[in-house]
């Protein structure tokens, strides 16, 4: 398998029932893909004016003031004090880093790529790019000796599921065991709902709890997009144990995988500032908040959930069942096949419309009920 043998964007799919849903009288509410629709925030977008004039190429590295900040936030914000500039590195975005890891990994045919059963599905494309075998598991003990490369996604897209740290720990000492990677990818971190993630920080695979004092094998992945609105800016990075790192770097070099210099501005700008980040946090959990109740009485079962930008439900039928129900209405979601064979009957539901346009699904689907 190699990239022309990628299938069909599955998102395609969802094209008629897009159009289904778009004739409703008060318009389409699109609850399908997680792409932010808030403005990114003035800090951001100063930082980024302030950067035009960017005649040289970027470093891959970052500069050292970006790498500074990365550092300070993981210490700040994700309980990860200590991390040197020589163990963070820039991203263009967490996609292309979570699609290539494998591949700047040199993995290949006969290695084990671990990833969640309910997954966001460029796991197993990266696994897949490099023949090598994914392996939807979130049990360490099934974990195959052949494992180089674990994915936790914590919290998790679709599903909401958070990790606790002994669960995380867990998993670390055994991809150690095994001489594999285990890469959390965390991006949605910031937005922790049903207790205990209400008011304690949802743990970093990072966090001296998780990975002990030395980082060895374990590296996260973390993307601005959804915590500071900077989707289209393509910006995120990877932290942790400084070989990997390392070798990352030097691919990456060689493949002039560098983000953009007004882009490493910007995200200087968007990691020292935090109440943005609040703001934001707040708007989801108003959405969230008026979206529950409404999904809840219309018939769906909210699983996990409990932190993170979706809301993961099932009405107990196949997903495109639900989806045509939800069509009628105007509303537009993603089917659990999406995520792996195992949640057929799930339905993603993504917190990132207005609140204007989330009034309207919940006012809709209460109505329906
Ligand atoms: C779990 C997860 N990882 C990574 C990404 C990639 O984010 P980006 O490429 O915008 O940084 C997403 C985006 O939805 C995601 O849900």
């Amino acid at each position: 398998m190699g990239v022309a043998d990628l299938a069909d964007y599955p998102w395609d799919a969802v094209a008629p029932l897009a159009a289904r849903a778009a004739e409703h009288p008060g318009g389409l509410v699109d609850l399908s893909i997680g792409s932010p629709v808030d403005a990114t925030p003035a800090v951001v977008t100063a930082a980024l004016a302030a950067a035009t004039d960017a005649h040289g190429y970027p470093q891959t590295v970052g500069t050292p003031l970006l790498r500074e900040a990365i550092v300070d936030w993981y210490a700040r914000r994700r309980g990860a004090p200590g991390l040197t500039p020589a163990q963070v590195l820039p991203t263009i975005g967490s996609k292309e880093l979570v699609a290539m890891l494998p591949l700047l990994l040199g993995l290949g045919p006969g290695d084990v790529v671990v990833h969640p059963r309910a997954a966001y599905p460029t796991y197993e494309v990266g696994a897949r790019l490099v023949g090598a075998t994914p392996l939807a598991s979130e049990d360490p003990s099934e974990w195959p000796e052949r494992t180089r490369l674990v994915w936790i996604n914590s919290p998790g897209n679709p599903d909401g599921r958070v990790w606790s740290a002994p669960q995380l720990r867990v998993a670390v000492e055994r991809a150690r065991e095994l001489g594999a990677v285990l890469a959390g990818d965390e991006c949605y971190a910031e937005l922790g709902w049903d207790a205990p993630w209400d008011a304690s920080p949802i743990p970093s695979v990072l966090d001296p709890a998780v990975a002990g004092p030395r980082l060895s094998g374990v590296l996260s992945v973390y993307s601005l997009s959804k915590q500071s609105n900077l989707a289209g800016y393509r910006a995120a990075f990877v932290a942790g144990d400084q070989d990997v790192i390392a070798r990352l770097l030097t691919a990456r070099k060689h493949l002039g995988l560098m983000v953009p210099a007004p882009v490493q501005q910007a995200m200087i700008a968007a990691l020292g500032d935090d109440r943005h980040v609040e703001v934001q946090r707040e708007r989801y959990r108003a959405r969230r908040d008026a979206l529950r109740p409404a999904l809840t009485n219309a018939g769906f079962r909210i699983e996990h959930s409990e932190a993170g930008l979706y809301l993961w439900a099932t009405r107990g039928e196949d997903a495109w069942q639900s989806l045509a129900w939800l069509a009628e209405l105007g509303i537009l979601a993603g089917p659990g096949h999406f995520y792996g064979p195992f949640h057929s009957e799930h339905v993603r539901f993504s917190l990132t419309a207005s609140d204007e346009r989330v009034a309207a699904a919940a006012r809709r689907l209460t109505e329906a009920s």
